[in-house]
This record gives structure tokens, sequence and C-alpha cells, in this order.
């Protein structure tokens, strides 16, 4: 029992924590943030605490015995889509802070890397729908409620982005990706 709530509550701070990555990295994409050292930073930060809850997340559902899921679940081997789309969000979870070390070792261009890094997209949005499709608290109006506001934050600054976001002050690439 105590598993499945480490497991729903990990599933749930993960996506709030990537909720906020994602939203922030969007702001320093947009030009938004005065110091973009630091704000990278804190982009990297969030990252990370979201990884460690994922880990945690998927770790808590395998040790799980009612949980039902088995380790060819996390490589994508299921017929169930919610399954699926959470072990789509695994992946991309995964390969994002990869290639960006790759970028910061110059072993990939800039052009590559920022392709590359739409897929952060993708993981958010298949890490949202993953919760709300499999989610026992997403019967919960507060648990709702929080996707909803997710939901508003990421589609609001992606519309924000998309609009040439603030006005340009320098041509400087967020630092540790130039
Ligand atoms: C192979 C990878 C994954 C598997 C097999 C998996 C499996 C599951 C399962 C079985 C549930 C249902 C738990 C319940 O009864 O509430 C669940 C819920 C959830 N998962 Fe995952 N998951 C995976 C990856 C992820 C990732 C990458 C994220 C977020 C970035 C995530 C976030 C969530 C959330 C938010 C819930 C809903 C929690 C709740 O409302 O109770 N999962 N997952």
């Amino acid at each position: 029992m105590i598993l499945w709530e480490i497991a729903r509550a990990t599933g749930l701070i993960a996506v709030v924590v990537y909720t906020l990555t994602a939203a922030w990295g969007i702001l320093l994409a947009g030009r938004g943030i005065q110091q973009p050292k630091g704000a990278l930073e804190l982009h990297r930060s969030l990252q990370s605490i979201g990884l460690i809850a994922i880990v945690a997340h998927v770790v808590a559902l395998l040790l799980d015995s009612h949980a039902n899921v088995a380790w060819t679940d996390v490589l994508g081997v299921d017929t169930r889509p919610g399954i699926v789309l959470g072990a789509v969000a695994l992946w991309l979870a995964i390969a994002l802070p990869i290639t960006f070390m790759a970028r910061q070792r110059k072993r990939i261009s800039f052009r590559s890397w920022r392709y590359v890094h739409y897929l952060a997209y993708a993981f958010w949005g298949a890490a949202v729908a993953h919760g709300l499709w499999l989610g026992t608290d997403t019967r919960n109006p507060l648990v709702l409620a929080g996707y909803g506001a997710a939901i508003a934050l990421v589609v609001g600054a992606t519309a924000w982005r998309l609009s040439g976001g603030a006005p340009a002050r320098s041509s400087r690439r967020p630092a540790g990706t130039a």
C-alpha cells in the first residue's frame, strides 16, 4: 500500500516539477529572463529533481505487487496506451539531459541540439496524458484542477514564445548551450 502511495505521489511530483521546468525553459528561450546563466542552472536543477521523482515512481510501481507493472512495461512493451505513454515519457526524460551534455561537450551542433530539445514538448505532453489516463487521483477535483493549471501554464508560455517572446536585448544564446 505504501509503495502505491509513493508511486502516486512521485508521479504527481514529477508532473508538477516538469511543468515548472518546461515553463521556465520556455521563458528562458523567449528571453523573458534577465540572467540566463542562473536561470539555466535552475532549469537543469528542476529537471534533475523531476528525473529523481520519475525513477522513484517507476521503482515503486515495479516493487508493488498489486500495481501490475513489469520490467517489459518500462521498455514500452505493453498494449495499454497509458503505460506506453509513460514509457515514452520515461525514455525522453532520460534522453533529453544526455543531449544537453552532448551539446555542452560540443559533440552536437547548437542547431541539432535545439531540434532534439523540441522533443521536450512531446515528453511533457506524454507525461501529462499518461497521468490523466492512469492516475487514481485524476478523480480528485483538486488534482484535476492542478492538471488544468499545468496545461494552461505550458500552453500559455508556448503561445507567448511563438508570438516572439520578449524583445531581443542581445543575440546571446542561453548560457551553456552556445
Ligand atoms: C515506464 C514508465 C512508467 C510506468 C510503467 C508508469 C506506470 C504508472 C501507473 C501504473 C500508474 C497508475 C498508478 C495509480 O493507480 O494511480 C501511473 C500513474 C501516474 N504516473 Fe506513471 N508510469 C511511468 C512513467 C511516468 C512518468 C515518466 C511520469 C511523469 C513524468 C509519470 C507520472 C504519473 C502520474 C502523474 C500518475 C498519476 C498519479 C495518480 O494520479 O495517482 N509516470 N503510472
